[in-house]
This record gives C-alpha cells, sequence and structure tokens, in this order.
C-alpha cells in the first residue's frame, strides 16, 4: 500500500512538474515575449527600435542608380513632418445618431481656443483633415476659421473613432465585442499608416498637418508611432480640444512633442468629467 501510494505520488509529483516546467515555458514563449505589455528589467534585441517602421528607409543599393557615387541619392527623404493631433471638443453624448452627437456650445468654444493656439504658432500648416463623425467636422471646421483660408480642409473615414485594440488592463466600464476591435483595429491602423511615416522624398520643406479626430484614434496612434505596446492606448488620457503632438524626422526617428497639451485652455473651458 505505501509503495503504491508513494509511487502515485511520485508518479503525480513528475506530470505536477512538467505542467510546471511547460507552464513555465510556455509563459516565457507565448506571455512574455507575445505580450508588449510586460516589464522588463532588461531589454531584448526584440524591443529595440525598428528603424524601417514605415517601410521608407533608403536602403543605399537598393535599386537606386545614384547610390553608386555614395551620395544620398533621391531615394533620401530629407523634410521632417509635424503631425498634430486635435481631439474634438465636447459633445452631446446621448444624441442618437451621428448627426445629432454635435458639440455643445462649450465644445464649440473649447475648438475655438484651439484653433486660436493653433494659428498663434504661426506654423505654415499644410492642410486640416478631419474624421468625417459630427464632432470632428464641426471642431474642424472651427479650427480652419482661425486659421489663414488657403488652408485646404479634408476628410477621411479612416479616422472616425472606433476600437482600437482591446486594451490592457482591460476597461470595467467600456468593453466593446471582439468583433468591434476585429473591424475597427484594422481602419484604425490604416490610418496610422497613411498619416504617419516619414516625408515622400519629393518633399522639401518641413509640413505641419492637423488631424482632428477622436482620443482612441490619437492614443493608439501615440502608442504605434513611439513603438510602444499598442495595448496601451487607454492608460492615456486626452482632454476635449487638447493637441498631441508627433514629429517625424527623415531618418525614421519620431518623437512625442506633446500629448493632450490643454494648457492654453483656460480653466473654465476644460471638460474633466
Ligand atoms: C470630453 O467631452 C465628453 C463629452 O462630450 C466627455 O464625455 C469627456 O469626459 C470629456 N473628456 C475630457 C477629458 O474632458
Ligand atoms: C535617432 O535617435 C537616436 C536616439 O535619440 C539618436 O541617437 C540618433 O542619432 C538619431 N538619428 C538621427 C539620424 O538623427
Amino acid at each position: 500500500m505505501v509503495s503504491v501510494t508513494a509511487s502515485r505520488a511520485f508518479t503525480a509529483g513528475v506530470i505536477g512538474g512538467t505542467a510546471l516546467l511547460i507552464g513555465g515555458k510556455w509563459k516565457e514563449k507565448q506571455g512574455l515575449k507575445a505580450s508588449w505589455t510586460t516589464n522588463h528589467n532588461t531589454p531584448e534585441p526584440l524591443y529595440k527600435w525598428d528603424n524601417n517602421w514605415d517601410k521608407r528607409q533608403h536602403i543605399p543599393g537598393d535599386g537606386d542608380s545614384c547610390d553608386a557615387a555614395g551620395d544620398k541619392g533621391p531615394g533620401q527623404p530629407t523634410a521632417i513632418r509635424h503631425i498634430l493631433l486635435i481631439r474634438h471638443g465636447q459633445y452631446i453624448l446621448d444624441g442618437e445618431t451621428d448627426e445629432k452627437r454635435v458639440l455643445t456650445s462649450l465644445g464649440k468654444e473649447q475648438a475655438a481656443e484651439t484653433g486660436q493656439r493653433l494659428n498663434s504658432f504661426d506654423f505654415p500648416i499644410t492642410r486640416v483633415v478631419c474624421s468625417t463623425m459630427s464632432r470632428a467636422k464641426e471642431t474642424g471646421s472651427i479650427i480652419s476659421s482661425h486659421l489663414p483660408e488657403s488652408v485646404p480642409v479634408e476628410y477621411c473615414s479612416l479616422l472616425r473613432e472606433g476600437a482600437p485594440i482591446p486594451p490592457e488592463p482591460m476597461s470595467s466600464h467600456w468593453r466593446p465585442e471582439a468583433q468591434q476591435f476585429f473591424q475597427d483595429g484594422a481602419r484604425i491602423e490604416a490610418a496610422f499608416r497613411r498619416y504617419i511615416h516619414r516625408a515622400d522624398v519629393e518633399q522639401k520643406e518641413t509640413s505641419y498637418e492637423v488631424l482632428v479626430c477622436h482620443a482612441n484614434v490619437i492614443r493608439y496612434i501615440v502608442c504605434r508611432a513611439l513603438q510602444l505596446p499598442p495595448e496601451a492606448w487607454l492608460r492615456m488620457s486626452l482632454h476635449n480640444g487638447s493637441i498631441t503632438w508627433l514629429t517625424v524626422r527623415p531618418s525614421g526617428n519620431v518623437s512625442l512633442r506633446a500629448v493632450g497639451d490643454c494648457g492654453f485652455m483656460p480653466i473654465d473651458k476644460l471638460t474633466t468629467t
């Protein structure tokens, strides 16, 4: 009896130990390395900056005839791009349709403050691109009324609000269906790829573009642009009318100059709830 029990215990121990071992390895391989959210004491090569993140890096000898001379050649971007991402103003949350979810009067005042702020930078703004949702279009038109008339205003449905990627940690009160993430995720990633990349080779001057869109879109774009775990997006919070500023250099280096900047907004116009 004793030996049978001991033998069972031994067997159980071996199986348990194996499970533990497999579990540990699985965690290490799947859990730790697949999740970008792990706290690492020692950075691994996997987490190094990918300089060719936008696939626009000039690679010498890659079909470019000017490379033989050893100069930069026409394949090398030279201009700097500044992208100013604006969150729309406060809006009527309980409107039944998008057309009814328009800016509140405070939301319009916020948009005006943001427009004045952008104008006072005196940047040669190249264009304003608005999401096609009512609150973003309205915010964009108020902003553009404070900018020189020559600045074109465009509209893009890729910038509409949505659910970019399941956030980590999960939110207790915001839990879209998996299908929502599946659909919106690809579209918001497409917005990132369309608007955030180094300058075209033809671009000679520094450019300043204003994207008027939404908190989830902006937060996801910030994570992607900085090569941070994209599931971290919900850890940030952005005020209505705030300015988030990314700079993409010809080298592919990216810097976040401001996130959710609203220091220019008079305190009584800040919405915090
Ligand atoms: C912005 O306004 C919306 C209502 O339009 C509100 O739900 C949200 O909390 C506000 N956000 C901030 C950070 O003020
Ligand atoms: C890109 O950024 C890194 C880190 O700040 C810096 O060391 C490097 O010189 C930058 N590259 C260029 C081409 O500016």
